[in-house]
């Protein structure tokens, strides 16, 4: 799998005659599986016109800051966080400087400020403005703090001179980008994801609504972070995802007994099952008939994966979900402390929330912190999580 797959590249454009070429690069962007979306400065849009963007890339373009009608579908501050990466090809002189003084005077200089994302830039002009102090001081300044500059390459240039200031080649951005490591790069993940059944007899079980999405999103998501990832899910509907080790299992013990021969070299643990607390302690041999008015069942406690998980002698970063009905951060703090997890993704179960819906909302909470991430499809959510996830495993 390429590794700009899945990936959320933003392509800034700004004036200049190697606009043309950035087309090119959407192409084979999209070619390597990556989701693009262009931002342009107006300078570009008199060279390419934003439609040409616009029907390659498969997305809207954005030209403006201040454009109501675009800030109501994806605003600019969730568009710096849903980039991945950012790239800038052409770079004006012009581009360059206002990156380098931290300017916001338009869309792609804003974002530029507001995204945490890596930012190569690629720049493209005369090689007399390339050359001038200004300009060089400008990129040196973008160098020290961690931008990528891709380029120039020399030669013939529009303006009929010869020397540095062309733009390179799409193919050489399009490595580049590849090359970034994600934010999981090489870490070892694994991911709990979806129901278990407990047998009461050979054709019946207790379960649960969980429909397994959210975990299967955050296995997606590790693994276009960078992760090498395992996915031990209980019986569930989805296909299972590409370039993820997807281990079926169907009741709580045989999900507890997936993990635990997996966990040594894991580095992050993400308990996104929906696991039955309880089993049928004597499940039928044959089939329940239904000889008598009523029926008692009795249920006895299953293993606790994540607790068990989260008091291993040095391991994994763990992550827990906690579903709640009722004062979602006081009892997902409790549940924080008391499984001894390192953070912990809490929702509100219930009157149609979460279980097996498209979208969800989320409080993340850790010792001395919490962020709330606000109701998205859960790919989306995804993302964002693993994202922050990997923030922290960081830190740790
Ligand atoms: N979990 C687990 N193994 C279990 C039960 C739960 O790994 N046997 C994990 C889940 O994957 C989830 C978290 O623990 O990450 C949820 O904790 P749980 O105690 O099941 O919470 P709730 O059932 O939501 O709450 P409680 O039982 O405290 O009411």
């Amino acid at each position: 799998m390429s590794s700009l797959s899945g990936q959320h590249i933003l392509l800034g454009v700004s004036g200049g005659i190697a606009a043309y070429k950035s087309c090119e690069l959407v192409r084979l962007l999209r070619r390597a599986g990556a989701e693009v979306r262009v931002v342009m400065t107006r300078g570009a849009t008199g060279f390419v016109t934003p439609l040409s963007f616009q029907a390659l890339s498969g997305n809207p373009v954005r030209c403006e800051l201040f454009d109501p009608e675009a800030e109501a579908g994806m605003g600019h501050i969730e568009l710096a966080r849903w980039a991945d990466k950012v790239v800038i090809a052409p770079a004006s002189a012009d581009l360059l400087a206002r990156l380098a003084l931290g300017l916001a005077d338009d869309l792609l200089a804003t974002l530029c400020l507001a995204t945490t994302a890596p930012i190569a830039v690629a720049p493209a002009m005369n090689r007399v403005m390339w050359e001038h102090p200004a300009t060089a001081a400008h990129v040196e300044s973008l160098r020290g703090r961690g931008v990528t500059i891709l380029g120039p390459a020399e030669g013939e240039q529009a303006c009929g001179e010869e020397g540095p200031g062309r733009m390179v080649e799409p193919q050489a951005i399009i490595d580049h980008l590849a090359a970034i490591p994600g934010p999981l790069e090489g870490v070892r993940v694994l991911v709990t994801a979806g129901p278990t059944r407990e047998a009461l007899d050979p054709v019946r079980f207790l379960g649960n609504r969980s429909s397994g999405r959210m975990g299967y999103a955050l296995a997606e998501a590790a693994r276009d972070a960078g992760a090498v990832v395992t996915l031990v899910s209980g019986p569930v509907a989805l296909p299972a995802p590409q370039g993820v080790e997807t281990v079926r299992v169907e009741d709580a013990r045989q999900m507890h007994e997936a993990v635990m021969a997996r966990i040594g070299g894991v580095d992050l643990f993400i308990a996104a099952a929906a696991v039955a607390d309880y089993r049928p302690k004597a499940p039928a041999a044959d089939k329940i008939k239904k000889t008598h008015e009523g029926l008692t069942v009795e249920l006895v406690r299953n293993p606790d994966i994540l607790a068990e998980v989260a008091a291993l002698q040095e391991g994994p970063f763990t992550v827990g979900f906690a579903a709640e009905t009722s004062d979602l951060e006081a009892h997902a703090r409790e549940k924080l402390e008391r499984k001894g997890c390192d953070l912990v993704v809490a929702n509100r179960v219930g009157e149609g929330l979460a279980f097996d819906q498209e979208e969800n909302e989320v409080l993340l909470l850790w010792r001395g912190g919490s962020e709330h991430l606000p109701r998205q499809p859960k790919r989306a959510l995804a993302r964002q999580l693993i994202e922050r996830i990997a923030r922290r495993y960081a830190q740790d």
